[in-house]
């Protein structure tokens, strides 16, 4: 009995030992969602009942290698035990029960993340190889950065034009897949103002480390400054013609991860010097890279393959690259020379 009390206390002992522990270690990034504060609830109390298990294995076993270990003379076998109905009712029905009220707690949790406002603003997330285009159809803007309201839902619908993609931001939690052909969402209520980072969690080829996004939750008016801001942006680009700053830009957003600007040889052909340059295809045609070679290139890049490199299957309109937009990409590739 003495024994029992001992092992009991101890478990206790090591259970908060390990719970404020691992608590104390700080592994979760800020709680910045609804849905993350529901899923941290959950998760917190999971780590409550594995504190728990692992001290009930660890300390039973540890005590038992000092309490008991062969005293010096000693030579018999131990007492032979033969079952006990008891116990192995309880290690069967406790476990079942700790179990389905999990199962319950997870799926009441599940809804809450998936909690449908029918007010959500949508927000059309677009993955390639390798970036992230967002649209705002409610206002007819799109951008390479995550602007959000703070503590308004977001219905994110996403695509894929290539392979599969993750949809992931840590503070936010929630992860969704992008698939190729199919629309996939998930919906995020942000609640705390900040700047985080959209990361792709799905490997997707050579540049998958580096297919990151800004997100930046905003207030309600910030957001709205914003939204007026691209709105104006993009009348006046539409008005003024092609522009090699802007084509930078694009180029910075769209293109960098596989086109160099300084002669070195990335996944696809570096820009520099590339118009008025030969051409070699790999099916061995050559000729000289003109305005009208670029532009197909972009909108078809598997009509005509550099040789050396692999066909790639960029589409520049899912990815929302308009007409203008490549006439200005055009005028940024004429200053590389
Ligand atoms: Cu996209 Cu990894």
């Amino acid at each position: 009995m003495r024994r029992v009390l001992i092992v009991a206390v101890l478990v206790i002992f090591v259970t908060l030992l390990v719970y404020f522990g691992l608590s104390a270690l700080g592994l979760m990034p800020a709680q910045a969602s609804a849905q993350a504060e529901s899923i941290d609830w959950l998760f917190n109390l999971e780590i409550i009942v594995i504190s728990f298990l692992f001290a009930l294995i660890v300390v039973p076993l540890v005590y038992s290698l000092v309490a008991f270990r062969r005293k010096p003379g000693e030579t018999g076998d131990g007492v032979h035990v033969e079952g006990n109905t008891g116990l192995e009712i309880g290690w069967t029905v406790i476990p079942l029960i700790v179990v389905l009220t999990f199962a319950y707690m997870g799926a009441e949790n599940l809804g809450q993340v998936r909690r449908v406002d029918p007010q959500a603003m949508q927000v059309r997330v677009t993955g390639y190889q390798w970036g992230w285009q967002f649209k705002y159809p409610a206002y007819g803007i799109r951008s390479q950065e995550l602007y959000l309201p703070v503590n308004e839902q977001v219905l994110f619908k996403m695509e894929s034009t290539d392979v599969i993609h993750s949809f992931w931001v840590p503070e936010f939690r929630v992860k969704q897949d992008l698939v190729p052909g199919r629309e996939t969402e998930v919906r995020v209520t942000p609640l705390q103002v900040g700047r985080y980072t959209l990361r792709c969690s799905e490997l997707c080829g050579t540049q998958h480390a580096y297919m990151n996004a800004p997100v930046v939750v905003v207030s309600r008016e910030e957001f709205d400054a914003w939204v007026t801001e691209r709105q104006i942006e993009a009348a006046a680009a539409l008005a003024s013609g092609p522009d090699a700053d802007r084509g930078k830009e694009k180029y910075l957003a769209y293109c960098k991860a596989c086109h160099s600007i300084d002669g070195s040889k990335g996944v696809g052909p570096t820009w520099l010097g590339l118009l008025g340059e030969e051409v070699v295809l790999d099916d061995g045609t050559t000729f000289i890279a003109d305005e009208a070679y670029i532009l197909r290139s972009i909108k078809e890049p598997a009509s005509q393959v550099v040789a050396g490199y692999p066909p790639m299957a960029f589409n520049a309109e899912a990815v929302g690259l308009t007409d203008a937009d490549l006439a200005d990409l055009v005028e940024f590739i004429k200053t590389l020379k």
